[in-house]
Parts: structure tokens; sequence; C-alpha cells
């Protein structure tokens, strides 16, 4: 019964707001099988070799976030899934697809160095050896301006102080993981040849931004199909959703690499999915926004992001009683007659 579940309200939420960072390194791994308790005390010891790593350049900010995946999740931790955790759902659209790709954690490591990145990237994984897989890792660089490799400022409608606390940190809709939060990545490569082809006022359309300024194109003059248009979320009382986004370009000039590495967190991945599904779907149907014309999506993944103090310290043993279908007594049980409480599921969405 729901009333009965008491899992201990976690505090300390991991950096997931870290200081403004030139460096990141994005690691995407999966878990072999039985590998589940180095993993569990990696993640306990995660705060203490971020400050082995950063306390000797404190001014360098070094942070790591580490998310868990939903089949990881199963596997470590004898608890209920946090109520928004299910794998990355693909999406296909009429003309852009966004895959759904394999992993069970997610370290998102930030400095203003790479070095400190690179750094604390070894020493994780030198706890996960013959443990887990790297199946994806971008070394990502802060671009001159914050722009990313299309040439266009990108982070300044990021949330701010209380505005970018609310937007990512779970609170009294899922108790049990409050602090917590959801972060969705997805590594995308340009055709940097057909989109540096545009002439600058094209591309402007295809953003929703002026190249130089940064300065928003008024809603009147905005086409319904740019980037800004349809990623703009707000409720019919008017009421905007906000994520927190971290994206980093990478690349390599000798193969013509040129990519943008998409980071957004949020208190629920409802927000991050409906934008997804405005971008490849199209919105309405169809109108799909027209940077994946030079932009193609090749991972996709959603992980939970426990608080700091849940990874040190997560509860053991079965705290809970997995909530359950009601099950019918006898025939004359008003709840037998079509086998439910006519309250709706009790149980977690896992799907
Ligand atoms: C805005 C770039 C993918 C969500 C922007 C802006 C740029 C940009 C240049 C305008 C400046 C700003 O406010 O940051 C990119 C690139 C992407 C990418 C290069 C990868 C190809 C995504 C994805 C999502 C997303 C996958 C969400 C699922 C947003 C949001 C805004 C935004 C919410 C702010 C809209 C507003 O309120 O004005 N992006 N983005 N972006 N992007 Fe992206």
């Amino acid at each position: 019964v729901v009333s009965e579940v008491t899992i201990p309200t976690y505090g300390q939420s991991q950096l997931v707001l870290a200081p403004p960072a030139k460096a990141a390194i994005f690691l995407v791994l999966t878990v072999h099988p039985g590998a589940e308790d180095d993993v569990r005390e990696l993640l306990a010891d995660l705060g203490g070799l971020t400050r082995s790593v950063g306390f000797r350049h404190p001014e360098k900010g070094l942070s790591c976030v580490a998310g868990i995946g939903a089949g990881l999740w199963d596997r470590l931790y004898d608890l209920p899934r946090p109520v928004g955790l299910h794998p990355f759902r693909e999406l296909v659209g009429p003309v852009h697809t966004a895959v759904s790709t394999p992993g069970d954690l997610l370290f998102h490591l930030r400095a203003v160095r790479m070095d400190l990145c690179f750094e604390l990237a070894r020493q994780v994984m030198i706890r996960l050896a013959d443990r887990a897989d790297v199946v994806d890792e971008v070394h990502g660089f802060r671009y001159f301006d914050e722009r990313d490799l299309l040439g266009f400022v990108d982070g300044t409608e990021n949330p701010a102080g209380d505005d970018a606390v609310a937007a990512v940190r779970i609170g009294d809709e899922d108790p049990a993981y409050a602090g917590g939060s959801y972060v969705i990545v997805q590594k995308y490569v340009h055709n940097l040849t057909t989109w540096d082809a545009l002439p600058v006022e094209e591309q402007e359309r295809v953003i929703g931004r002026r190249k130089l300024s940064d300065i928003e194109i008024p809603d009147a003059e905005k086409a319904t199909n740019s980037h800004v248009a349809l990623n703009t979320i707000v409720d019919a009382d008017g009421t905007e959703h906000d994520i927190v986004r971290d994206n980093m370009p990478f690349g390599a000039v000798g193969t013509a690499e040129f990519g943008t590495y998409f980071i957004g967190y949020a208190a629920t991945p409802h927000v991050i999915e409906q934008m997804l599904r405005h971008m490849f779907l199209g919105n309405p149907p169809g109108n799909h926004d027209r940077i994946l014309d030079f932009s193609t999506a090749l991972t996709g993944n959603l992980f939970f992001v426990p608080t700091a103090d849940f990874l040190e310290d997560p509860p053991t043993g079965s705290p809970v009683d997995p909530p359950s279908e009601p099950v019918p007594t006898s025939p004359s049980d008003p709840a037998a007659v079509d086998g439910s409480l006519g309250i709706g599921s009790l149980k977690r969405s896992t799907s």
C-alpha cells in the first residue's frame, strides 16, 4: 500500500547546476552482469574521488554528475523506480528519428580545465575496469562566445537562480526521490557543408535567433519550424516549462566530425520528451525542427540523477513493500466485480 512506503528523503543534490565549465567529458557505460556491487560502491565513492582530483584546484570547479538508466536501476537497488525513469523512448518522425541507444550509466564531468575532467574519468574507469564498457565517450569544449558549431550562441534562455533549481529538482511529486533530477542526452553530428551553404538570414530562421547579436526573432516573424519555437513549451494556463541545458561542441577536423552533445536536466523527463516530440514528430505533426535537417542524433538516453546522499548511502535490503495490484478477495467484494478498486493502478509506471 502506498502509505506504507517509507524511504527517507535524501537531501544533498548532485552538482547538476555546476559552475560554468570550459570542458566536459560525457561517458555513457553499460554495466556487465555481476558488477552491480562494484558499481554501487563506486557511486558511493564518487564524491570522494571528485574531491581527490578537484580539491587541488578548487577554482577550476571540477564536478561529476552520475545518472542511472532504468535497467541498471532495477539491478542496483531493491527500491521502486523513480516515477519518471524508463528507457529512452525512440521517436520515429516522418523525416527524422530520435534513436534510443544502450546506456546504463552516465558520468557528466565538467571543469574549467580538461585535465581535471580527464583525470577523474580515468579514476572512475580504473574502478570499473572489466566491469563496464564505455559505449560512448565525448570530450566537449566551450567554443568562443558560448557558440555551438552551427555558429549560434547556445544556452541563452537557460533558467538561472531559483528558476533553475525549480526546473531541475524533484520535489513533493516523488517524495522518496526528492532532490534528484532526470537527464536526457543525445549526441548530434552536424552537416556543416549544407549548413554553411545557407545564407545567414536562413540559418537565423532555422534557429529563431539572430546569429551575431543572439537577439530572439519576434514571435510574429519567427518560423513555426524554428528550433526556438518548437522548444518553447507553454501550458494552456500560460506556464512555461524550462529545462537546464549544458550542451557542448565536440569534433575532429581530420574526419570532418562536427557535433553538439545535447544534455538536458529537468525535474521530470516529460518536459524534455515533449520538446523531442515537437522536434522529431513536429508541432503540428509533420512540422519538424529544421535544425534536424542539418543535425543527426546518433545516441539517445534517459537517466535518473539521485541525490549525492542517496549514492553515498543508499537504503539497503528491502525497505519497501513494492506497491502491488489489489487482488479481489471474494465475489461479494465490490472490488472483485472488475478486479479493481476503481482507483487505478498503484504500481509505478515501469515502461
Ligand atoms: C535553444 C542549439 C538540441 C532544447 C537553443 C538555442 C540554440 C540551440 C542555438 C538558442 C539559444 C538558447 O536559448 O540556448 C541546439 C543544438 C542542438 C539542440 C545545436 C543539437 C542539434 C536541443 C534539444 C532540445 C533543445 C534536443 C530539447 C530536447 C532547447 C530549448 C531552448 C533551446 C528548450 C530554449 C528555447 C527558448 O525558450 O527560447 N538550442 N539545441 N535543444 N534549445 Fe536547443
